[in-house]
């Protein structure tokens, strides 16, 4: 008993983060999620990043003077941010969002600088990038920013409440989440005429979330958005996964209840765009069961997921409502029975291990195309070709 006190008085000992504090603003930003490798030390870097025209690598952040940012003025650290032109005037790649933190303020970026320079300095050499030419001419992206990087300081509007305007600075200044839920031209900037209207990233979905009641989230409660991005999954709208469960895992579970409540105002208030990459099918009659599906379903998935999808024991594992069972292409439920997917929740540890070896691809593709007809009641076509592609992603 007189443990358990003790164990819960740390627990309220402990201060939350100050929403301006340079530690809060790094995961508001996320910038862990990409500057660290799969296992790897966080912010050492050592993430592939697969561009089209090339793959590079993501660099050391930590304040390593030799092989990190130790050498960074202020000046310099604030170019990078807002005008991606990094240490010694070398241009990045906008795989960093550069053109997104251009709203940041200088002040909260040197917030986060100062955060990361608190940090140990670890000694991580770049791994070298593979670019054909012309593309590593750096000095080409010049061209792209003047075209594609707003390039100016987030504005607050007057005649929005404090709390759209916190929202709005949240989502496009430091969430960055335009870059995946926003479609791209075709020189891989942000397409703004349909911001937030959805977008393929690494061979997921990105759902449209816009306030468009039937391909966006204008049907969702206030709540239930809150809690999917406080927690990772919402009542009747199923669990985040793949790169929408990092930024849960990294970014957005650590956020006040007040950042999180400003960020909803203001997603509701994106206008609405009536379409998605993914085709939204009106309610069809579900496919006759395909036995071969159920046999799996009832082997594999109804352990965890339970026969009617409401999830055993966990909350993250309900997919009723869920956006991943009511896609004729199946896109996102390919990629997690390929992949897998894993979360850090608030309440624990969370995952869905990829489906390898045990199962052929044929068996994987009933499997889909059961749970799509009897979880999401649409028909969908996923093929074995479809999870042998993605397995070997
Ligand atoms: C979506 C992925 C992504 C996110 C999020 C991201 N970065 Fe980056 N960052 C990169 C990549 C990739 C590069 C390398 C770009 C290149 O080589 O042109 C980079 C480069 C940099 C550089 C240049 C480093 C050098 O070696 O000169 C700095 C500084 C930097 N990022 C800081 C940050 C900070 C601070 C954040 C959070 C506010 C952040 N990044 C978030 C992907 C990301
Ligand atoms: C790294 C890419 C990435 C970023 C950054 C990102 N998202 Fe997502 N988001 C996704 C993917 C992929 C999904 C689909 C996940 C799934 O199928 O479970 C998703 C799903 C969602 C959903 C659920 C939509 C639905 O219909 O089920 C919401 C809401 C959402 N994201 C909001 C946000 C917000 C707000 C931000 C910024 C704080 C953000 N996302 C940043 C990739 C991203
Ligand atoms: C070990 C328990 C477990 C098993 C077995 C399992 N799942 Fe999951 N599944 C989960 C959990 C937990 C999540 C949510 C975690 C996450 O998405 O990061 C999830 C998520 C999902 C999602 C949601 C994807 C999204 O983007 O919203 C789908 C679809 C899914 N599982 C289908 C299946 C199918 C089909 C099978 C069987 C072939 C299966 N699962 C087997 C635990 C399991």
């Amino acid at each position: 008993m007189k443990i358990t006190f003790v164990a819960a008085a740390l627990v309220l000992a402990t201060p939350a983060l100050a929403a301006d504090s340079g530690e809060y603003l790094a995961r508001a930003a996320d910038c862990v999620a990409c500057h660290t490798a799969p296992g790897g030390t966080p912010y050492a870097g050592g993430r592939e990043f697969k561009l089209p025209f090339g793959t590079i690598y993501s660099p050391n952040i930590t304040p390593d003077p030799e092989t990190g940012v130790g050498a960074y003025t202020d000046a310099e650290w604030v170019a990078a941010l807002h005008d991606g032109i990094g240490h010694g005037g070398r241009h990045l790649f906008p795989a960093m969002p550069y053109n997104s933190y251009t709203l940041m303020s200088s002040q909260d970026a040197l917030a986060i600088k100062g955060y990361l320079f608190s940090l140990k300095p670890v000694h991580a050499p770049a791994t070298p990038d593979r670019l054909r030419f012309p593309f590593n001419q750096r000095w080409g992206m010049a061209f792209w920013n003047i075209l594609n990087n707003p390039r100016h300081r987030f504005e607050a509007d007057s005649t929005k409440s404090a709390d759209w305007n916190r929202g709005a600075y949240l989502v496009q200044a430091l969430g960055h989440c335009d870059q995946c839920h926003t479609p791209r031209n075709w020189m891989q900037g942000l397409k703004n005429g349909s911001a937030y209207s959805g977008a393929r990233q690494v061979g997921w979905l990105a759902y449209n979330i816009t306030s468009d009641p039937v391909h966006g989230i204008g049907g969702w409660k206030d709540q239930d958005l809150e809690h999917y991005l406080a927690t990772g999954t919402a009542p009747g709208h199923g669990p985040a996964s793949g790169p929408m469960a990092e930024v849960i895992t990294n970014s957005t579970r650590f956020m006040t209840p007040a950042d999180i409540h400003a960020m909803v105002v203001y997603l509701r208030s994106i206008p609405p765009v009536a379409a998605g990459p993914e085709v939204v099918a009106a309610s069809v009659a579900p496919a006759p069961v395909d036995p071969l599906g159920a046999s799996v379903f009832a082997a594999a998935c109804q352990g965890c997921h339970l026969p009617t999808g409401s999830g055993r024991q966990s909350a993250w594992a309900a997919l009723g409502g869920d956006h991943a069972v009511g896609d004729p292409n199946g896109t996102n439920m390919v990629q997690i029975l390929a992949h897998g997917s894993d979360m850090q929740t608030p309440s624990g540890y969370v995952f869905m291990h990829a489906f390898t070896g045990a199962f052929t691809d044929a068996e994987l593709a009933a499997v889909a195309n059961y749970v799509t007809a009897q979880l999401g009641g649409r028909q969908s076509q996923v093929t074995p070709e479809k999870i042998a592609a993605a397995r070997a992603e």
